[in-house]
């Protein structure tokens, strides 16, 4: 099959399916081509970037620091350099990229970029030469504090007068052995409650299995949960459950929501009953652990539509526990990105940067779907994207966040008594400002952003007074 593609088709199947991003920029450094892995990595569809220069993309850039624009000015090129982003989902992601010139008949006529996403530490190191070495154990270090095992209350961060007054609550009910029951959106800290709950107890001392239940295919799900005995079924083996692994200890059930609804009424014989039975097994065990559930919507929608059963929720809640989510948290946005700054800074021992009002207002606004842990992972992406700047203002912000900013001040537009042309003027005004802003007042590139002429943008200008 492959063998009959034409060149050009096969160079465009080999680009498709390819596993490292790429993008081409021709002579005025305007994007060309950018590849679908490409828009995984950065989370920016082609059509957005198609057509429009690397430094409107990349505002946190400039032309000194763009490693794409001084490849096209200087024609070397630049290997294997890491980069540290945040995507659209608030993940911190680690990348290696190289710039290559485009030269044809001694001229440069543009310059590729490819990029691998690097966040399997192991294929980095080998990647990296010597040179690195310093880099290497600044990442080595971030990735490290993430997986803090055996979280306790202190690290459960919070200024918010009735989240203290919950959380003082749930450290008094952790030494009694009831079931738990949380909700929270992701990133919310559900993960450090349960931890938490585990080592104040009395149980502190003997396991705490978590188990995600979104992660179990549907027909491993009872045996993982209940365990087999040898012979229940051909290559069968002698296998503690989950609630056997978990014994004198606590175990996690992580997005509860996950599991059919079937086994969630066996999970509510067994917690009623207290034994459970491996498969193929006559015997019955004794269940000795306190169980504790999380769910990342809420509990009420969950059992409406069927996704939860309400008996189940009813025994697992005797202590329930909602956090709400970062957004809803004004308090906490400010708190937190202190501590965070402090702490990351610290961590690579750079400068603290100072967030403008600006930004600090816009952290206020934003929706943090990621929660806390999307706030975590944007101070590091800036923390690490802004060594040199003292002051860091929005263009230093994720592209995706930036995104949203656009987004927000249509959204905040208030058109409703207007006519039509009117609201197409509201819009373009803050299209314009936002390309001016861009260029930090620059008409002519401005102008060669929006891709339109410049004494046509001058016009405009000039006509609503924008400054
Ligand atoms: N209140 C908080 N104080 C300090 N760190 C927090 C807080 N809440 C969350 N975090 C941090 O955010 C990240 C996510 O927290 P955690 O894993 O507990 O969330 P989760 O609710 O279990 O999310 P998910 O539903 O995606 O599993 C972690 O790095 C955690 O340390
Ligand atoms: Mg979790």
């Amino acid at each position: 099959m492959i063998a009959q593609l034409k060149e050009e088709e096969l160079f465009a199947c080999i680009l498709r399916n390819i596993d490292i991003g790429i993008s081409v920029i021709d002579e005025n450094g305007l994007f060309v081509y950018y590849n679908e892995t490409m828009e995984k990595i950065e989370g920016i569809k082609a059509e957005e970037v198609i057509g429009k220069h690397v430094l409107e993309i990349h505002t946190n850039l400039n032309e000194s620091s763009s490693t794409l624009l001084n490849c096209l000015r200087t024609g070397k090129r630049i290997n294997n350099r890491i980069k540290v982003q945040v995507n659209k989902h608030g993940e911190v992601i680690y990348l290696v990229t190289t710039n290559v010139p485009i030269i044809k008949e001694d001229k440069i006529i543009g310059a590729i970029e490819y990029v691998k996403n690097e966040n399997s530490f192991g294929e980095l190191y080998d990647y990296l030469d010597k040179k690195h070495k310093n880099h290497k154990k600044e990442v080595k270090e971030i990735k490290d504090k993430d997986i803090i095992k055996g979280y306790t209350f202190e690290d459960f961060l919070t200024i918010e007068k009735e989240l203290i007054i919950l959380i003082n609550k749930i450290k008094d009910m952790a030494l009694y052995d009831y079931n738990v029951f949380i909700s929270g959106e992701t990133g919310t800290g559900k993960e450090i409650i349960a931890q938490s709950i585990h080592n104040r107890s009395q149980r502190k001392n003997k396991p705490f299995i978590a188990q995600n239940c979104a992660a179990i295919p549907e027909n491993l799900l009872e045996s993982i949960f209940f365990g087999t005995d040898k012979g229940s079924f051909t290559g069968a083996v002698d296998k503690m459950g989950l609630f056997e692994q978990a014994k004198g200890g606590t175990l996690l059930l992580d997005e509860l929501n996950s599991l059919p609804i079937y086994l969630q009424a066996k999970l509510l014989r067994v917690l009623q009953e207290g034994y459970i039975r491996r498969i193929g097994g006559t015997e019955d065990i004794l269940v000795d652990v306190r169980v504790i559930a999380t769910i990342n919507e809420k509990p009420e929608l969950l059992i409406k539509g069927n996704r939860l059963r309400e008996d189940l929720f009813y025994r697992l809640g005797p202590i329930y526990i909602n956090i709400p989510p970062l957004r809803e948290r004004k308090a906490d946005i400010d708190y937190l990105t202190k501590v965070f700054i402090k702490r990351e800074s610290k961590s690579i021992k750079v400068k603290e940067p100072i967030l403008s009002k600006k930004v600090k207002q816009y952290f206020r606004d934003y929706s943090w779907v990621g929660n806390v842990r999307e706030l975590k992972n944007v101070v590091k992406y800036i923390i690490l994207n802004s060594a040199c700047s003292e002051v860091v203002d929005i263009d230093y912000l994720p592209y995706y966040m930036k995104n949203n900013l656009i987004d927000k001040k249509i959204h905040d537009l208030n058109l409703e008594d207007l006519d039509y042309q009117d609201k197409v003027i509201e819009f373009e005004k803050v299209i314009i400002n936002d390309a001016l802003k861009t260029t930090k007042g620059n008409v002519s590139e401005a102008s060669k952003l929006l891709g339109i002429k410049r004494q046509t943008l001058q016009y405009k200008i000039k006509k609503w007074q924008i400054e």
